[in-house]
């Protein structure tokens, strides 16, 4: 019903009129880049409970309205819209993804999924179709961690797994995650009565750019997620004893520079030697206290360490945590690895991914099935209901950057795959 696809023809997008679903999707995503919905100027940065948060999710609930929608926010600062079923409160497949962005991010990096599950919504509205299951459509306000240390705390509310004392959590200016709570008039005591329960909501399936160079190397516009690899984030501290740049003999110092330079080369020989998909980064690095002439007196850095099975990225951890001790040890200095977030590797719901293929088939193109390096919120969401991940190819697989691209050709064909995911779900539900 939406285009007229079938396996090995030619791809065809669906449309009503001059709405083209998955073409706005992509504009609003443009609109989006820029101030108020950025914190910045001449960038994109859109952290969790700042003011662009704010503004992003403002405009969201109107469009989510606009499409026929009730909107509201919940508990964690996810904003959720929904579109009845033919029966009122009737359980909800949810569709979406993440508003919030890296620090000078791209403009689809999670938005476009928040933004294509508008458009697909408002394309069964205008149709009159109303469903067997509602459909809700949520923006959720914290994947990347960009604020905050942990990432995830907000999918996590709603699957019912968040840890109350992540309120504890300081940002980089000191402010406590529930003070940020307060200041964006959420009561940070309530976090957990964004858990949804069971039965309200029984499948997720989120849009995403790949992220990578997969489909645009096999000529490719779509992709079906088998499996979100396991991740962990730690942070890496390395002590000695701060001093003056000019006085000090370089064998009299205590310099943790130079530590962290090795355990960060030891990190990269430990993952390019991996297997499934090991990799690591160290994205932020900080020398205390900071100057041109002083020896620090401690430096502190990330570390973020994945692969598609757990046992290998745990074994690269422990091959790294060994090899900062002992460059420590023979430094004279002292050393810490903290783990801060962990996150299990999520195969998506092999029942609900072969829907997918299915749809994406409909639309023409031949379906590809490819793993997740990228964290998503559908690894947290797995806990809750069964969840599928569509990926959208992005020019030379570049993202979290501001060069990150996407057609609207290719965000339409995604708008009509998910609609055509939609149409097989009922089929499925009135079977
Ligand atoms: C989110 O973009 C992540 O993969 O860390
Ligand atoms: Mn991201
Ligand atoms: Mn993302």
């Amino acid at each position: 019903m939406y285009g007229k696809g079938e396996p090995g023809r030619v791809a065809e997008a669906f449309e009503i009129g001059d709405f083209k679903p998955g073409v706005r999707a992509k504009t609003r995503c443009d609109l989006m880049g820029a101030p108020p919905y950025s914190e910045a100027e001449g960038m994109l940065v859109r952290r969790f409970l700042t003011s662009a948060h704010d503004e992003a999710l403002k405009t969201l609930a109107f469009w989510m309205e606009e499409a026929g929608m009730s909107a509201r926010r919940d508990h964690a600062g996810n904003l959720v819209g929904r579109y009845e079923g033919a029966t009122l409160g009737a359980p909800a497949l949810l569709v979406g993804s993440h508003i919030d962005s890296v620090r000078n991010g791209g403009r689809y990096d999670g938005a476009l999924g928040v933004m294509l599950g508008i458009d697909v919504v408002e394309a069964l509205a205008r149709a009159g179709r109303r469903l067997p299951f509602a459909v809700e459509v949520i923006a959720f306000g914290d994947e990347e961690g960009s604020r905050f240390p942990a990432s995830m705390t907000c999918s996590r509310a709603v699957a019912g797994t968040v840890d109350p004392s992540v309120m504890e959590m300081t940002d980089g200016d000191g402010v406590s995650l529930a003070q940020a709570f307060a200041a964006f008039a959420l009561d940070p005591t309530r976090l957990e009565e964004a858990a949804r329960k069971p039965g309200e909501v029984f499948a997720f399936l989120e849009a995403h750019i790949e992220q990578g160079p997969v489909l645009e190397a096999e000529g490719l516009a779509l992709g079906v997620v088998t499996a979100i690899a396991a991740q962990k984030r730690l942070m890496v501290r390395f002590a000695g004893v701060a001093g003056h740049a000019g006085t000090t003999p370089m064998n009299l110092r205590k310099d943790p520079g130079p530590a962290a330079a090795e355990a960060i080369l030891a990190l990269e020989r430990i993952c390019s030697g991996g297997k499934d998909g090991l990799v690591g980064t160290v994205g932020r690095i900080t020398a205390l206290p900071g100057a041109f002439n002083v020896i620090p007196g401690a430096v502190e850095y990330s570390m973020d360490v994945r692969a598609e099975v757990a046992a290998t990225r745990d074994a690269a951890v422990e091959a790294v945590t060994a090899e900062i001790h002992a460059i420590a040890a023979r430094r004279g200095l002292e050393a810490s690895v903290t783990l801060m977030q962990d996150l299990a590797a999520s195969p998506c719901d092999p029942g609900l991914t072969a829907l997918l293929e299915d749809a994406v088939a409909a639309t023409g193109q031949a379906p590809r099935r490819l793993p997740s390096g990228a964290g998503h919120d559908a690894m947290v969401i797995a806990d809750l209901c069964p969840t599928a991940m569509l990926f959208i190819r992005c020019e030379g697989g570049i993202s979290h950057n501001p060069r990150e691209a996407v057609t609207e050709a290719d965000c339409a064909l995604a708008a009509t795959a998910m609609l055509h995911f939609i149409d097989q779900l009922e089929r499925r539900e009135r079977a």
